[in-house]
């Protein structure tokens, strides 16, 4: 796949709209399957993942237009709709479309196969197998049913609702058991140990269903009807939108809009971290779209200083960890992240891949085995660094070679595609 080449920016300016929420893009779709009647969906990202997950839907046997620019129309047969599929569901690069459709899977009264590429076949599910099988669904898998491709004989009649206790703070664990919990008679819970992202249960209440939350308590009675309700807005992806904050934070000179950003508080831990860092950053234009907050964010370049980045803000930011630690690496004195385990089991080894790469620019980094120590410096150095097959990794180092002296190149750059199609020509567009 293509390297990306990064010159040094002298400032990010001008405003730009990054792609639709991926997280959002991907319920927005299964939802739409399994409610009744046409729904027309806006903003929607055409990212390789998301695709995938469209892919999915249609081999379930529901219609999928797309009118291009974002614009799809789901034509949804309700809870009952979906149909066993004549193949494997092949989710290639996608933790989010892999998870939610075991999920939705389960609840079915056939068989299905989820597959994916080489990097998704190596990341847990035991996390969701447990909690499904519990539910009442069939499920095998390489390595026990801990590794995919899995196996799914869905729970059909036979399925029960379950109270669960997730040890990680996962809205893939949590929405996957909602989405099973939906063709379960009674009340299906999630307790979580901090809260992760709730666009599950926003989503699912635009579709006129009732959700519970009661503090890391999520509740739902099963069998409840979706409808379809007009329009569903996307805003665009605060993830997407991070790399473009850290690079106007860094790079000297810069002033910054980033319009239409959905700020779901269990998506801001990123404005938060860069906010105690520093960092110049403002939000107008508050308002809603699809039950989701969104707004306009103003980025302006300041000097940043190193902070402690622990506890609740962690799957707040969960995502955003790799250019986060871009940012500690550009800032005065020693960033600790503790707490993000998690991040070992992304689409890469996220403490590992940055660490090794972060050295090659010249940052001194300490890998902790639930996070990193970063000392920052005044300038990286442009290094050859490898995206690893992890989209959030190269634009990282992307966004990292902007303040470099010289010239960074970021091998095997085309996995950005899986979340943000046209990274380089916006970067480009902002940082001259
Ligand atoms: C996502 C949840 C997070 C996140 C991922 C998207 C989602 O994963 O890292 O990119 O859309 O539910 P976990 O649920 O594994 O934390």
């Amino acid at each position: 796949m293509a390297d990306l080449i990064i010159k040094p920016s002298s400032g990010l300016s001008g405003e730009i709209t990054p792609p639709g929420d991926k997280s959002l893009s991907h319920r927005a779709v299964l939802c739409a399957a399994i409610a009744e009647g046409e729904t027309i969906i806006n903003g929607f990202l055409a990212g390789e993942d998301t695709l995938n997950t469209v892919k999915a839907v249609q081999m379930l046997g529901i219609a999928v237009e797309d009118a291009g620019t974002g614009r799809l129309t789901v034509h949804g047969k309700g809870l009952d709709g979906l149909s066993e599929p004549a193949g494997a569901l092949d989710l290639g690069n996608s933790g989010t479309g892999m998870r939610l459709l075991a999920g939705l899977l389960a609840g079915q009264d056939f068989f299905s196969i989820l597959t994916g590429d080489r990097y998704l076949r190596k990341r847990p599910m035991a996390r969701i197998v447990e909690p499904l099988r519990r539910m009442g669904a069939v499920i095998d898998g390489r390595s026990g049913g801990t590794l995919a491709p899995l196996a799914i004989r869905g729970g059909g009649r036979q399925l029960k609702p379950i109270q669960h206790a997730s040890s990680v703070a996962s809205a893939q664990v949590k929405s996957a058991i909602l989405l099973c919990g939906l063709y379960a008679d009674g009340v299906t819970s999630v307790t979580e140990p901090s809260k992760s992202r709730d666009h599950t249960e926003r989503m699912f209440r635009f579709f006129g269903a009732a959700v519970k939350e009661q503090g890391l308590r999520v509740s739902m009675r099963g069998r409840q009807r979706f409808k379809a309700m007009g329009p569903l807005d996307i805003p665009a992806d605060i993830s997407s939108a991070a790399f473009f904050m850290v690079a106007a934070s860094i790079v000297p000179g810069s002033e910054l809009l980033i319009k239409n950003v959905g700020v779901n508080p269990t998506r801001t831990g990123i404005i938060d971290v860069l906010k105690d860092m520093g960092a110049d950053i403002s939000l107008a234009n508050r308002r809603e779209q699809a039950g989701e907050p969104v707004a306009d964010i103003t980025v302006r370049y300041r000097k940043l200083r190193a902070v402690q980045i622990q506890g609740d803000v962690i799957p707040r930011a969960i995502d955003e960890m790799p250019v986060l630690s871009v940012a500690a690496a550009c800032a005065q004195g020693k960033t600790v992240i503790q707490g993000a385990a998690e991040l070992r089991v992304k689409e890469s080894d996220r403490i590992a891949t940055m660490a090794a790469e972060l050295r090659k620019m010249g940052a001194e980094v300490t890998e902790l085995p639930d996070g990193m120590e970063i000392t920052g410096r005044d300038r990286l150095r442009g290094a050859r660094c490898e995206s690893h097959g992890d989209h959030r990794i190269a634009m990282s180092l992307a966004v990292a070679g902007l303040a470099a002296e010289g010239e960074t190149i970021v091998r095997d750059a085309g996995w950005i595609d899986t979340s943000f199609p046209g990274f380089e020509r916006l970067l480009k567009q902002a940082a001259g």
